[in-house]
């Protein structure tokens, strides 16, 4: 039942995102200069928020635009109604809905959907990564120099040690590939389906890695913070890898 509504609600949100993109809707700013969000973020959160309600009207919701509705509930639904809101504002197809789902404070299940490739990624805690019900690994490289990496950057520059331009201009001036998608929640999914050996972004939020965190776990990768601690979704820091290039992949990054 669980899993039904969380694949119900990102499906049916995704659809919405896709049958709206580039008909004209109206886009306000959040915090930063360029921190957006669209009438098409609250129209999915509220279409997601509706579907988990009509099933589970007693569960939690943190949802990145409505923010906690507290219950007192051992399950918490954490959305993204849209992740890659830039992407989306500009009529670039690389964006997603993510949903994540935890029970008593441990991620028991995740879904991300990218209408414009139909691609649905789905896992579940002990049950494995599912990319449109297939089942997907993390790939094998085991060196960073031969590694293709995806990273992000926040809205608002963190000028600090290690901070994210250092590291990536760390890659760069190797000339290890590093991309940069503009959507963390489809980042982690493709670490997870094998297409980027590792991401690491300094600024997260729960609502934007707790399904991919999942994916890449149930991928057989590794998902810490930057000291390598075990990933909470409630802290900023993110690196997610194949495993194999974990150890070598947080040297890089504190410039050790
Ligand atoms: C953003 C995206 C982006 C990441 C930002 C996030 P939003 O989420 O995931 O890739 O670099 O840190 O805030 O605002 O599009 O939901
Ligand atoms: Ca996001
Ligand atoms: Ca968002």
């Amino acid at each position: 039942m669980l899993k039904n509504t969380l694949k119900k609600a990102a499906r049916e949100a995704g659809q919405l995102m896709k049958e709206r993109f580039n008909s004209g809707f109206r886009i306000d700013n959040k915090d930063g200069v360029n921190d957006l969000v669209t009438e098409v973020d609250h129209a999915s959160e509220k279409l997601i928020m509706e579907i988990i309600r009509n099933e589970f009207p007693d569960h939690f919701i943190l949802s990145e635009e409505v923010g906690e509705i507290k219950m007192d509930s051992a399950y918490k639904w954490i959305i993204d109604p849209i992740d890659g809101t830039v992407n989306y504002a500009n009529g670039i197809p690389i964006c997603c809905v993510s949903i994540g789902i935890e029970h008593e404070g441990k991620m028991i299940m995740g879904a991300v959907f990218n209408p414009f490739m139909d691609e649905f990624f789905f896992a579940e805690k002990g049950a494995g990564a599912y990319l449109n019900e297939q089942r997907i690994r993390v790939s094998d490289k085991d060196n960073v120099s031969h590694s293709c990496l995806v990273t992000g950057f926040p809205y608002t520059y963190l000028d600090l040690p290690n901070g994210p331009l250092e590291v990536f201009g760390r890659f760069i001036r190797k000339g290890i590939p590093v991309r940069r998608l503009g959507s963390a929640a489809i980042d982690l999914c493709w670490v997870a389906a094998g297409r980027f050996d590792g991401f690491y972004e300094h600024k997260l939020n729960a609502w934007d890695s707790a399904a991919g965190f999942l994916l890449v776990e149930e991928a057989g990768g590794r998902v810490t913070d930057f000291e390598g601690n075990y990933y909470s979704p409630y802290q900023p820091h993110i690196v997610a890898t194949n495993g194999k290039i974990h150890e070598e992949l947080l040297k890089w990054i504190n410039n050790k």
